[in-house]
């Protein structure tokens, strides 16, 4: 994690990506780093393209499956949770690579004051009120279901309504609670998504939420009196907030909702708040598209700017997940292909907003031809020639013929398409249009044939300018590919001899990352370890 220590928090807004706050009834399986990579690989390139920005992410600690889970390991739940975080949730951000500015739990003395502070300012402003809550509750979602959330069980199940996503009966709550009025802001919501429609993506989410708010929406408990696992309310000790209307503040009390008049923390605020981006999986869609902006329009506070869904990672056709015990994890696959490739995988081989299943077999497939063979094969052909042929000096090129300046234009072309599709959170697209130039290099690289041009003393001028243009097109490449694959493009830059003549890789721009020439002839160019290595033959069983 890299908190960029002293950072100011006055003038220009951040661009603020959040992922969800996991629970911490068990460990991270590759799901949840799925949703932090996406994050990781968005905000970092946002920050190549020179902007300001503010990655958070953390871990939703209340409720009852965190308190039910604490109480079978035979410990407190905040023993639980401290030694789960400290354990599993903390490093395997390390483990995918993401470098977020911050962490959040909600058991933090921040958290907890802030949400206090956010719930008297609703009921203050009258969408609270005291009603008894009788109805079906799934603590797996740790939700209040309505009629039409159940479907029928099957086997064990069967006659009974079951939870469709964790395919068990939910529990009968009775309780006296308080409740957030949000059908009255069922108009507003609506309205808001006309006007925005950008705001809920991809369509498929957006065309859900509408329906589900043109059904009309009915009020909500916000707090529990039967968990003790919680937030107490400040005029109502004995009942805590619902888990839900705790754990969805995190992405204000985080960067410093309701802190004092002038302070670093309200200026924090003020140019931090409202996300940009809330990256959700689908489970959690309604959560944060319909009951998390009422909550901000009863406060009176500014709304994010979009929620996006993406798709879940399946296991035989299911959700993959903690409660079923079906989940990878995370250091299962990078121990073996690394971070880089997890990261370049799980972006590029599944459509991101839908579905996809994570195979072994295709994981190897694409490693092997796109990273070792592809890129890999590109940057060590290029390194080692320059070694071979000219002693590791980058020469000065010759004049560019027609196939430098297919290179150069499919570069130029490539590089603000793949922008483009970031814009629309489409990381596959973004990562087949670098692709496209790496297979154009090898072609290249193929028909000229630079081992043959080295034989002919008279040709010398012509390999100068083909070995120029591979570095040169590896320079862009590596720019491109560094919010994706940050050790390995590190690595590169440094074998490049960028680092000395360009300066730091992050400090590239995305925006000038197509312009041909700023590798500088004179740069000296090493062989250094292979970027994708030739992976172990035995895969371990998973
Ligand atoms: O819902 N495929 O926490 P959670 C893809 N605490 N993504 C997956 C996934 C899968 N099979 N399984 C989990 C909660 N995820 C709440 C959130 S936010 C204010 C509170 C990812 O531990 C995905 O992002 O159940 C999903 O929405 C999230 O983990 C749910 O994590
Ligand atoms: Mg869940």
């Amino acid at each position: 994690m890299s908190n960029p220590a002293g950072e100011s928090f006055s003038g220009e807004k951040a661009y603020y990506v959040t992922t969800p706050i996991y629970y911490v009834n068990d460990a991270p399986h590759i799901g949840h780093a799925y949703t932090t990579t996406a994050g990781d690989v968005l905000t970092r390139w946002h920050r190549q393209r020179g902007e300001k920005v503010w990655y958070l992410t953390g871990v939703d600690e209340h409720g009852t499956k965190v308190q039910r889970a604490a109480e079978a390991g035979g410990v407190t739940p905040q023993e639980w949770v401290d030694r789960l975080v400290a354990e599993s949730w903390l490093p395997v951000l390390e483990t995918v690579d993401a470098v977020n500015d911050d962490f959040i739990r909600t058991t933090e003395d921040r958290h907890v004051q802030r949400v206090q502070k956010f719930w008297e300012q609703v009921r203050e402003n009258g969408y609270v009120y005291s009603a008894p809550y009788e109805g079906p509750y799934c603590v797996g979602c740790e939700e209040f279901k309505l009629a039409g959330d159940l479907v029928e069980g099957t086997g064990e199940f069967a006659g009974q309504m079951v939870c469709p996503v964790h395919g068990k009966p939910a529990e009968e709550l009775r309780e006296e609670n308080w409740f957030f009025q949000l059908s009255a802001l069922a108009d507003r919501l609506i309205e808001h998504y006309e006007t925005h429609p950008q705001a809920v993506r991809p369509q498929s989410a957006y065309n859900e939420v509408m329906s589900f708010l043109r059904g009309g929406l009915v009020d909500i408990s916000m707090s529990r009196s039967s968990v003790d696992w919680g937030i107490p309310l400040t005029w109502d000790p004995d009942q805590v907030v619902y888990v839900w209307f705790d754990a969805l503040l995190n992405y204000a009390t985080a960067t410093g909702y309701g802190s004092e008049p002038g302070s670093a923390d309200a200026a924090k605020y003020a140019t931090t708040f409202p996300a940009d981006v809330h990256l959700v999986g689908k489970d959690i869609l309604r959560f944060h598209a319909v009951y998390w902006p009422a909550m901000l329009m009863a406060a009176a506070e500014p709304l994010p700017k979009q929620v996006f869904a993406h798709g879940w990672l399946l296991v035989g056709g299911e959700k993959m997940s903690k409660s079923k015990l079906t989940g990878i994890a995370p250091e299962q696959i990078i121990d073996h292909f690394g971070s880089d490739a997890f990261r370049y995988y799980f972006m590029r081989a599944i459509a991101f907003g839908q579905d996809g299943s994570f195979s072994w077999e295709d994981m190897s497939a694409r490693y092997t031809s796109e990273l070792a063979n592809g890129l890999g094969n590109l940057a060590s052909r290029a390194t080692a020639m320059v070694g071979k042929y000219r002693e590791s000096v980058l020469p000065e090129p010759g004049p560019l013929g027609e196939q430098e300046m297919a290179v150069v234009d499919r570069l130029a072309a490539a590089i603000p398409a793949a922008d483009a599709a970031i814009e629309e959170l489409d990381f596959a697209t973004a990562i087949g249009e670098v692709r496209s130039v790496v297979e154009l290099v090898n072609q290249y690289v193929t028909e000229v044939e630079p081992w043959v041009l080295a034989k002919d003393e008279a040709l010398a001028q012509r390999l100068d300018t083909v070995l120029y243009t591979m570095c040169e097109a590896l320079r862009a490449i590596a720019v491109a590919y560094n919010p994706v694959m940050p050790k390995a493009m590190a690595s590169l830059w440094e074998q490049l001899g960028a680092d000395a003549a360009l300066g730091e890789i992050a400090a590239q721009r995305l925006g000038d990352a197509s312009r041909w020439g700023q590798l500088p002839p004179g740069a000296v160019i090493t062989k250094g370890a292979a970027l994708f290595p030739r992976l172990p033959d035995e895969s371990p069983e998973i």
